[in-house]
């Protein structure tokens, strides 16, 4: 059983001081709960303030973005080298990077080879948009973000990686599509990462689900077969929706793994 796992995306919210309030106030809730990979993302300027917070727990802390270089003139962008030594994971691809600022396949790619060699985790996203869902092109879109995504990597390095599917109509809109059916789309991105990594690197990747995740919705979310757990936007910025949600993914993953 793929171990779940349930991230928190705080995007571009909370200055200092209240994402250390933030942090406090859901930490003693996820530290309570075993078994999963709890992952928080604050804001570059609240990372290592987060990370201090977070000592002596089990909840992971991670970036929302980075550049795939180590070092150089690229002003107002961080290294994968500086973000090793404060967090774990990192956030690539996320739909507002490829809308808002230009983030293509390849770039997405750079940054996630550059992320598993710096020996940081990556959390890929892809999602198709609601032109391109309408138009009946959601496998094809996510076969070749993912397929190009993952390009490069060893069977091995494609197994360690975390995607997220996200459909860009579902992000902030209370929108979802059906747990069904999100959990058959992420089955046939599973079938992508089969065809390019082979079926280990297939059956070990963790696929989660994105987008207007909120408890009330959740469960019947997580418990799909396919669905490894979820990234969360808006309900992460409540300490007890994100507890709540955490606490609903590990019920699935005990519950799956016959526990
Ligand atoms: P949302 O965002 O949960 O607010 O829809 C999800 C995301 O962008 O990762």
């Amino acid at each position: 059983m793929r171990k779940h796992v349930i991230a928190g995306n705080w995007k571009m919210n909370k200055n200092l001081a209240q994402a250390v309030a933030l942090a406090d106030g859901m930490k003693e809730g996820l530290n309570a709960l075993p078994d999963i990979d709890i992952i928080i993302c604050p804001p570059l300027t609240a990372l290592a303030a987060v990370r201090n917070a977070m000592q002596g727990t089990t909840i992971a802390v991670g970036a929302q973005n980075m550049h795939w270089e180590t070092e150089g003139a690229y002003t107002g962008e961080v290294s994968p080298q500086m973000l090793t030594s404060m967090c774990s994971h990192v956030i690539v691809g996320h739909s507002e990077r490829r809308g808002h600022f230009g983030e293509t396949d390849e770039m997405v790619n750079r940054k996630l080879v550059a992320a598993v060699l710096h020996g940081l985790t990556p959390i890929v996203c892809i999602g198709e948009t609601d032109a391109e869902n309408r138009a009946g092109q959601t496998l094809e879109v996510l076969d070749r973000q993912t397929t190009r995504a993952l390009a490069g990597l060893s069977a091995q390095q494609a197994a360690t990686a975390i995607l997220a599917y996200e459909p860009v109509w579902a992000i902030g809109t209370g929108r979802t599509p059906a747990p069904e059916e999100a959990n058959a789309t992420i089955g046939l991105v599973r079938k992508v990462v089969r065809r390019e990594h082979g079926a280990s690197a297939a059956e070990a990747i963790r696929i989660l689900y994105g987008g207007s995740i909120n408890p009330n919705v959740w469960p019947e979310f997580s418990v799909q077969p396919e669905v490894d757990g979820g990234l969360v936007g808006g309900a992460s910025l409540s300490a007890a929706d994100f507890v709540a949600l955490a606490a609903q993914t590990r019920a699935a993953f005990l519950a799956k793994s016959g526990q």
